[in-house]
Formats: C-alpha cells, sequence, structure tokens
C-alpha cells in the first residue's frame, strides 16, 4: 500500500520580483515498510517538501494521498489537517518545538493521552522509549536543561511513540555523535521495516542510511531518485 503519494508538488513562495519556486513538479510514492532518505543542499526544498506533505504549509499546486486517501487536491487541503498529523503522522522537526513546562517524560507521553490512552500506560510506554534513547535518567527533568542532542532524541521518541503510519523526520541525527545518530536511525528503520511505517527522513550524512531503501535526491526544488536495492 502506497503510504505517501505526492505528486506533481510545486511550491512558490512570494510573488513578482521576490517569488522563490521551492519545489517544482516533486513527485515521491514511499509504501507502508519502506524507510527513504531525502537529501539535497542547503535551500534546495527538503523542509519545504516536508511541510508541505503534512500539511504544515501546503504546496501550490499538486496532489497528495495518505493511505489512499486524498488529502490534497486542485489547490485545496481536502481533511482536518491537525487530526492528520495527530492520528497518523510522526513529524520531528529542525527545530526541536519541545513544550518547556512539561517535563520530558511528559512531552513524549502527551501525544498518546491526547489520543485518548490512559495517562499510566502513556507514562508507561513513553518511559521505555526514553530509555531505549538512552535518555531514562533525564526522564523527569525540563527540556531546558537539556543539551542539544539530548532534546533532539526527545523530539524522536514524541514523534514515534505512537507509532505512526508516517514518520517525517527533518535532520533527526544532525546535533548527535555518530553513535547515537546510528540509534535513531535505527529506531526509523524499525518503525518502518518492522511496524510498516512509511519514513522519509531528510539527511545530509551518506553514513546515516545505511538499510534505507532509496535516496532522493533534491537540487533547486527538482526531486530525483536513486535505489539502493
Ligand atoms: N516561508 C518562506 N518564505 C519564503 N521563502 C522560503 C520560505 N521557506 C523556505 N523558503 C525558501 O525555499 C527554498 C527551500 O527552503 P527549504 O527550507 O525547504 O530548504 P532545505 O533544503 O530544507 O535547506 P536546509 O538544508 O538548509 O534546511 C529556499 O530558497 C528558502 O529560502
Ligand atoms: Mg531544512
Amino acid at each position: 500500500m502506497r503510504q505517501v503519494r505526492a505528486e506533481n508538488i510545486t511550491k512558490v513562495f512570494g510573488q513578482g520580483e521576490t517569488e522563490v519556486v521551492a519545489l517544482k513538479d516533486a513527485s515521491i510514492a514511499v509504501e507502508a515498510g519502506e524507510v527513504v532518505a531525502l537529501m539535497g543542499p542547503s535551500g534546495s526544498g527538503k523542509t519545504t517538501l516536508l511541510r508541505a506533505i503534512s500539511l504544515i504549509d501546503p504546496p501550490t499546486r499538486g496532489t497528495i494521498e495518505i493511505a489512499g486517501e486524498k488529502i490534497f487536491e486542485s489547490e485545496r487541503v481536502l481533511i482536518d489537517d491537525r487530526l492528520l498529523r495527530r492520528r497518523r503522522m510522526g513529524i520531528i522537526f529542525q527545530a526541536y518545538n519541545l513544550i518547556p513546562f512539561l517535563t520530558v517524560l511528559e512531552n513524549v507521553a502527551l501525544v498518546l493521552t491526547l489520543n485518548g490512552i490512559s495517562n499510566r500506560e502513556s507514562l508507561k510506554r513513553s518511559r521505555l522509549l526514553l530509555e531505549q534513547l538512552d535518555l531514562g535518567h533525564r526522564a523527569d527533568t525540563y527540556p531546558s536543561t537539556l543539551s542539544g542532542g539530548e532534546q533532539q532524541r526527545v523530539a524522536v521518541a514524541r514523534a514515534v511513540v505512537n507509532n505512526p503510519a508516517v514518520i517525517l523526520a527533518d535532520e533527526p541525527t544532525a546535533a548527535l555523535d555518530t553513535e547515537r545518530g546510528k540509534a535513531v536511525m535505527k529506531i526509523l528503520r524499525q518503525l518502518g521495516h518492522e511496524k510498516k511505517a512509511a519514513v522519509i527522513v531528510v539527511t545530509h550524512d551518506e553514513r546515516m542510511v545505511e538499510g534505507f531503501d532509496r535516496i532522493y535526491h533534491l537540487s533547486d526544488g527538482h526531486l530525483s531518485v536513486e535505489h539502493l536495492k
């Protein structure tokens, strides 16, 4: 099943002299159980593509389907995009957007409780995941007391705790050393290959794409694909 299908995505920012065409007819399709990388130089449109697919900032033109359901077509958003993100997508941004007045554990558990899971179960699952990410000892502290790399791993935990069908990760290993970066990539790969999510990971680092299924390359808003196996 094509979990994510985005076709001919064009995104134009501004108009007239300040117009920037960030994506030009970019098409990407990721099945359930596939893990793909999105690579390309700074300013090539990687973040813009993830923001388009998640409808945080919808495209100017194009079609987007999630699990066979059209969510964007003919310049129109067709569904409740906030519910889409809460129920079906895990998103890791370049800025971590952790909630400062909640503990690390509560930050991760929040998405579960918002989805109707009991407090006790939410906290239990979240603590387990934080332990897998080598953050168990930080669970009861506040985000502002964490290093950049620790905050990044909390953001990863928060995005994946709900086992979403689609995971969009914007440089989730940027602030991490190689070993911790690989641990994060392993969790993303497992969510794809074992839990059958469709996973798209932006990365600059070729070493991190070990075990991925494909690499998409963006260059000036144009998308091309490289098959790895
Ligand atoms: N809100 C915006 N308004 C105007 N231009 C924008 C906006 N967001 C992005 N752009 C432009 O669109 C292009 C693509 O930006 P984008 O953030 O998608 O690049 P990126 O590949 O994620 O880069 P990086 O690796 O630095 O994160 C850039 O030229 C950028 O300046
Ligand atoms: Mg970016």
